[in-house]
């Protein structure tokens, strides 16, 4: 793997032990109101930011285009502002609410971008 299938392998790799972490913490603690921090950091941080390494890794012709270097910097910095955010969030400070907004609304872009990315070279178009 390299270039932009092992960024977002990296990232994931970040994500799962950050999110474990949480699980962690709310399992010994017995205070599960990160749950909703520990679910998207392991499944919209770790699950797909594995699978976005994985569709790289296999289209090497997709992961060279500068969209696909763009589509990455877009998941990893809309998402961790996204789950920082929530977790601060739930933390009991409301003000930080219009981050977390416009945060999913980057992250929801850059799936957006991923299929403009991926549906051209899945169907033959690359
Ligand atoms: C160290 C390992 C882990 C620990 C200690 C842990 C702990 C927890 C805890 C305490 C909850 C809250 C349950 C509740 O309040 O109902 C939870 C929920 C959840 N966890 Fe984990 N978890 C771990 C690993 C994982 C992994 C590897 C994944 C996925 C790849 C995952 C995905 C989820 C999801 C999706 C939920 C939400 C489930 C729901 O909607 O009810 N967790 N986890
Ligand atoms: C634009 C990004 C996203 C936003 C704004 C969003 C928002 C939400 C909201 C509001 C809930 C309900 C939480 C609750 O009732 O406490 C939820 C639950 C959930 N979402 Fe997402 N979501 C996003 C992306 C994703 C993605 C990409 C995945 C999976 C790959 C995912 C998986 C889940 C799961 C497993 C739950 C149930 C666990 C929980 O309640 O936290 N979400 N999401």
């Amino acid at each position: 793997m390299q270039g932009v299938s092992r960024n977002f392998f990296t990232l994931a790799i970040i994500y799962a032990l950050c999110g474990m972490a949480i699980g962690l913490s709310m399992s010994i603690s017995q205070d599960h109101s990160q749950m909703p921090t520990h679910a998207h950091t392991m499944v919209a941080g770790w699950l797909m930011s594995a699978v976005f390494a994985f569709f790289y890794h296999l289209f090497p012709a997709v992961a060279a285009k500068t969209l696909a270097t763009i589509h990455f910097w877009l998941t990893a910095v809309s998402g961790i502002l996204l789950l920082v955010g929530l977790f601060i969030l739930l933390g009991g400070h409301e003000s930080i609410e219009p981050l977390v907004a416009i945060a999913s609304m980057g992250f929801y872009a850059a799936m957006f971008l991923f299929a403009f990315i991926a549906l051209p070279a899945l169907w033959g178009r690359n």
